[in-house]
């Protein structure tokens, strides 16, 4: 048993906010007392919580006195607006932003790969991106027995990446279509319903978008191997919330089909689900709402004789944010990382 703790979710009526919440319950974390914080657009609003209901706060200077562990899933910019004050307070932040998952002070971790690197925090661990949780989790156990030499993966990804806000908007693009009627994007650039783009977000000098040198740059930190090859293809597709990747590995020599199969079977936060005589395997619906990456279609490559095929669809607001982020927080409480003498960290 733990020592209850003081919580703080910053974002907590976002997507990722709001399934924090029922994690905290469902997973019965050892809390003392839980705060509720966000904008002050939804300052005063109510949330459930074990049958309870908590105000929601606006987040000022004072909000994180007497807290120790702060779940900050309301966008980089907040988070790098408040990370300084959380930091000085003595709290723990475990950053669902890409704000710090670069920086060399800050542990970047997915507790079934890397749990050790937390025990070098200064007051961060940031969570990393939805994408690259779900594709590192599926591929670390075949790494682990045979190193991989190159990744090939083009990613379907749904709506809930953007959000709770352009969940709704793909639900009322639907809707529009549905009627005859021309589908409006205000919050992701192009109508989604009945559509699918290249990930939305900047444009580097590379000529890949920052979702998919996200992936490149965080898989290479997490797994440390900071040469290994990597190249992705992110793509928004109309699903609400589980994201789907199709990965091609490759290793120095090849890897048997039926090996992978089994390490995948055995291997925590995935689970093996493919049925070839039906031709079915993981479906986005298959994931949504599920703690585990759901890996299948696992198949020689025919143009490499050390390459492997899989195809994986995980919940991207579960493990690929908030189950992370609540995986970390209870390794917290686990290795007594919590209360940390007061962090010289500046960010
Ligand atoms: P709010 O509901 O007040 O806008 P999502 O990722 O689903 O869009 O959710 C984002 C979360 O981050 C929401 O809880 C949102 O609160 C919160 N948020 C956005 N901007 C800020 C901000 N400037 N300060 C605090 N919380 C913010």
């Amino acid at each position: 048993m733990f020592k209850p703790v003081n919580v703080a979710i910053l974002g907590a009526t976002g997507a990722v906010g709001t399934e924090l919440l029922e994690l905290l319950e469902s997973r019965n974390f050892p809390l003392n007392n839980l705060k509720l914080l966000a904008s002050s657009r939804s300052a005063g609003t109510h949330l459930k919580f074990k049958g309870e209901s908590i105000k929601v706060e606006a987040v000022d200077e004072k909000a994180f006195d007497d807290v120790d562990l702060v779940l900050a899933s309301a966008g980089g910019s907040t988070s790098k607006a408040w990370a300084q004050t959380i930091v000085d307070s003595g709290a723990v932040m475990v950053d669902n932003s890409s704000a710090f998952r670069m920086n060399p002070d800050v542990p970047l971790i997915v507790p079934e790969i890397n749990p050790e690197a937390a025990a070098n925090h200064q007051g961060i661990i940031a969570n990393p991106n939805c994408t690259t949780i779900l594709m590192a989790v599926a591929i670390y156990p075949l790494h682990q027995v045979q190193p991989i030499e190159r990744i090939v993966v083009s990613t379907y990804q749904s709506a809930s990446g953007a959000g709770a806000r352009a969940m709704e908007e793909v639900k009322i693009q639907s809707q529009a279509i549905l009627k005859g009627e021309d589908p409006k994007a205000e919050i992701l650039p192009y109508p989604l319903a009945f559509n699918l783009f290249p990930h939305n977000s900047p444009l580097t000098e590379t000529g890949y978008c920052e979702e998919e040198m996200k992936m490149v740059n965080e898989t290479r930190k997490i797994f440390n191997t900071p040469h290994l090859k990597i190249t992705a293809t992110c793509v928004r597709v109309p699903v609400l919330r589980a994201h789907s990747e199709a990965i091609n590995l490759e290793f120095k020599a090849p890897f048997s089909v039926a090996q992978a199969r089994e390490i995948i079977a055995q291997s925590p936060g995935v689970q093996l689900l493919e049925d070839w005589q039906k031709n079915y395997f993981p479906m986005p619906i298959d994931a949504s709402g599920k703690d585990d990456v759901l890996v299948g279609r696992i198949r020689q490559d025919i143009s490499d004789p050390n390459g492997l095929e899989l195809w994986i669809c995980g919940d991207q607001i579960r493990k690929g944010a908030a189950l992370n982020a609540v995986q970390i927080a209870e390794l917290l409480m686990e290795k007594s990382l919590l209360n940390i003498a007061k962090s010289s960290l500046k960010v």
